[in-house]
């Protein structure tokens, strides 16, 4: 299709003459058919909701076509409105636009969408099997012809991928705010999603799929990385690292896939479990896992060669986890490091498959014998647990890697408590992510080359390293690993190929670095040695940018990690100081209900706009999150905080005293 046409469709909007009827693409991945979950009222509502976007006259058409997408599907996805050119990260060129910054969002957007990258793309949804950019492809057109259209004195407003309309606003605002999810709290529960998103009224938009930040799994890759690099120093007794050290784990499926990866660039021997052939082959031919073994016996070989040569290799049993945690007990393997992410946030429907069963006899069972299979995956967890705890009775570090494992293994009756009633493991975040990154402020900054080129990625590669080399030489100690880490990390990064999609790379950076980076950048612009401008974004799994109790903010102790003040305050802050799109979400990576995350964009021109933006917004963006911290009284953000303040003096930050905890615990004494 010509360039031309490709820009005609997105000024078009809804065309002006229907398009020919459309059914989904067998050759692509479909959304499950959602359950049925309107009464005929409502029912009736969902049809009358989705007319809206259509002039009256295609109504009679349209009426009994969305009805029946309603029962095939359990939505209206309205398929024949697809456009016909192909959508992903072109060159910001190629878009039609007024605004830059609405050009660089659409470039976003269209990635999200990219059927090369999206999950399921012709339900509009980039991962997670419900993570959508869209509810409906009517929502997708009026809102790319907005963008096309609107200029830099209007915000496009979205309310759950509803393009509620362009209002008029000044230079400095967002040119787009982005509510996904947003529910009275007291109607948070999953069917209440099932019913508001049939009803056309709410998605769920994940974190980075509602938000236009995905950037495929390099993200994951980074974040992995890290996790499994601090699991290791945890363990570690002099410097010695991971070589020869076994990290064992589960699932090679979407985020799971890191694992491998991670371990290899960690220098670990990774052995992952997987329990679906197709999903183990899939990772092995992009590269992700190195050898696949069936035989447990020929994979116990394996490692011990490995760990002779202290190899770093990425090894996939193709079989269930439980039997290869029992296979390491029969065999008196040692297990340096353990965790699992299988999907346990969704058990009953495809997340866990029970031992004793193959892939497919747990398939027909958890559809024909939900209570059955119930019980089969609660004796597995069971199972597993015991292995879990032999292992880590003779040393293994074991961790809950943000999954609901140790949620799920509780719930079915493991023995996974300690003795005061909490979890015998802590989760990554607790452990490590939390103490080791968020508290300094360090977290998954990431920018996209909108040239699409990608000799300007290598640039802004180059030009990061240099920026993280210089900040490193004056660091204070308690930071000086993460720098060290960081530095490694994207020196490496264009060897370990991972871009797929749009011109992005994810960098764990704390304030000083995503700032000096940003800038070096909208300088290097600027001065026409990168050939467009620079998309800043970051993963709403950071610092400041979620609440989520259970994960993102499991290691705040002072009773408000039930609270989400941070992230809604890091949004409203962010939408003032110069971000170029905002977004705030209920629900993200642990379902619905359960998280509220949020995220911003921010287009780097090379301007001195730019410049006056990126400072303002940054320093609160990672600040915000800081000192929500250290107010909980976490050791290294105070450390943070009082540095903060020491190095920008209109920074005044309310720091805690610490009570004495003998002077407490000596008014409930008995004695
Ligand atoms: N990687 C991260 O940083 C991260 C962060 C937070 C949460 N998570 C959580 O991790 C979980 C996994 O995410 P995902 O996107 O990879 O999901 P996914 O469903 O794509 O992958 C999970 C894989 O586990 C496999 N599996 C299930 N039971 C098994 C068993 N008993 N033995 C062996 N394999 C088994 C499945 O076949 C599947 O391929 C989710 O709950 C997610 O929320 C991951």
């Amino acid at each position: 299709m010509e360039l031309t046409d490709f820009q005609k469709e997105i000024l078009e909007g809804i065309p002006s003459q229907l398009p020919p009827p459309a059914k989904p693409d067998p050759n692509l991945s479909h959304a499950p058919k959602r359950k049925g979950i309107l009464s005929p009222e409502e029912k009736k509502l969902a049809i009358k909701n989705a007319l809206r976007y259509f002039d009256k006259k295609f109504h009679p058409t349209l009426a009994p076509e969305f009805k029946q997408e309603l029962e095939d599907f359990g939505r209206v996805y309205m398929y024949r409105f697809r456009p016909k050119s192909k959508i992903n990260a072109r060159s910001l060129s190629d878009f039609p636009y007024k605004s830059v910054q609405a050009g660089a969002i659409m470039l976003m957007l269209s990635n999200n969408l990219d059927a090369a990258i999206a999950q399921h793309p012709q339900e509009l949804i980039t991962y997670g099997g419900n993570g959508a950019v869209f509810q409906n492809w009517a929502q997708y057109r009026i809102t790319i012809k907005y963008l096309a259209e609107m200029t830099d004195r209007q915000t496009l407003v979205l309310y759950s991928g509803h393009p509620m309309g362009l209002f008029p606003s000044h230079e400095d605002a967002p040119r787009v705010v982005v509510t996904n999810g947003m529910v009275i709290p007291n109607y948070s529960k999953p069917d209440h999603w099932e019913k508001f998103n049939a009803l056309g009224v709410s998605q769920y938009g994940q974190m980075t799929a509602g938000s236009f930040m995905y950037i495929g799994p390099q993200g994951i890759v980074h974040g992995t990385t890290i996790t499994i690099l601090n699991a290791g120093r945890k363990i570690q007794k002099g410097k010695e690292g991971l070589a020869g050290k076994l990290f064992v784990s589960s699932g090679l499926g979407g985020m799971s896939g890191a694992q491998a990866k991670g371990a290899v660039i960690a220098g670990a021997i990774g052995v992952v479990a997987e329990i679906n052939p197709a999903v183990v082959q899939k990772r092995h031919s992009q590269g992700w896992v190195d050898e696949i073994y069936d035989d447990l016996q020929t994979l116990i070989d394996r490692i011990k060669k490995a760990r002779k040569a202290k190899e770093a290799v990425s090894l996939a049993y193709q079989g269930n986890i439980v039997d290869l945690w029992e296979k390491f007990i029969e065999e008196d393997v040692f297990v340096e490091l353990g965790s699992d992410q299988t999907s346990l946030h969704n058990p009953w429907a495809g997340g866990y498959y029970p031992a004793g069963l193959s892939f497919e006899e747990s398939n027909e069972m958890m559809a024909n014998k939900p209570d059955d299979f119930q019980a089969k995956v609660q004796g597995s967890l069971k199972r597993q647990v015991t292995a879990i705890n032999k292992l880590a009775a003779a040393g293994m570090y074991f961790f809950d890697y943000g999954n609901a494992f140790l949620l799920e293994a509780g719930r079915a009756g493991a023995d996974i408590f300690k003795e005061d009633g909490k979890f015998k493991y802590a989760s990554y975040v607790q452990d490590i992510m939390g103490p080791m990154c968020f508290d300094y402020g360090f977290g998954p900054f990431r920018w996209v080359c909108t040239s699409s080129k990608p000799e300007d990625l290598d640039l802004t590669d180059h030009i990061a390293m240099e920026v993280l080399e210089g900040i490193a030489t004056t660091a204070p100690k308690e930071i000086s690993q993460q720098m060290r880490d960081n530095i490694k990390w994207i020196s490496e990064a264009k060897e370990n190929k991972m871009v797929v999609g749009s011109q992005a790379r994810i960098l764990y950076a704390d304030c000083e670095g995503r700032t000096k980076i940003a800038a070096a950048f909208n300088k290097a612009i600027r001065d026409g040695k990168i050939s467009g401008p620079v998309v800043l974004g970051r993963d709403h799994h950071d610092v400041s940018g979620t609440d989520s109790p259970y994960r993102e903010t499991s290691n705040i102790y002072d009773g408000s990690q039930f609270t989400a003040d941070m992230a809604i305050q890091n949004v409203i802050g962010d939408s003032f100081r110069g971000a170029t799109w905002v977004s705030i979400h209920n629900g993200g990576g642990v379902g619905w209900g359960e998280v509220i995350n949020g995220g911003f964009g921010m287009v780097l021109d090379g301007s001195k706009d730019a410049d006056r933006r990126l400072t303002m917004m940054l320093h609160w963006d990672v600040n915000n999150g800081i000192a929500r911290r250290g107010w909980a009284r976490n050791e290294g953000a105070l450390f943070s905080i009082k540095r903060a303040m020491e190095t920008n003096p209109e920074l005044k930050v309310t720091v805690p005293n610490i009570a004495d905890d003998e002077l407490i615990n000596g008014l409930f004494s008995t004695k």
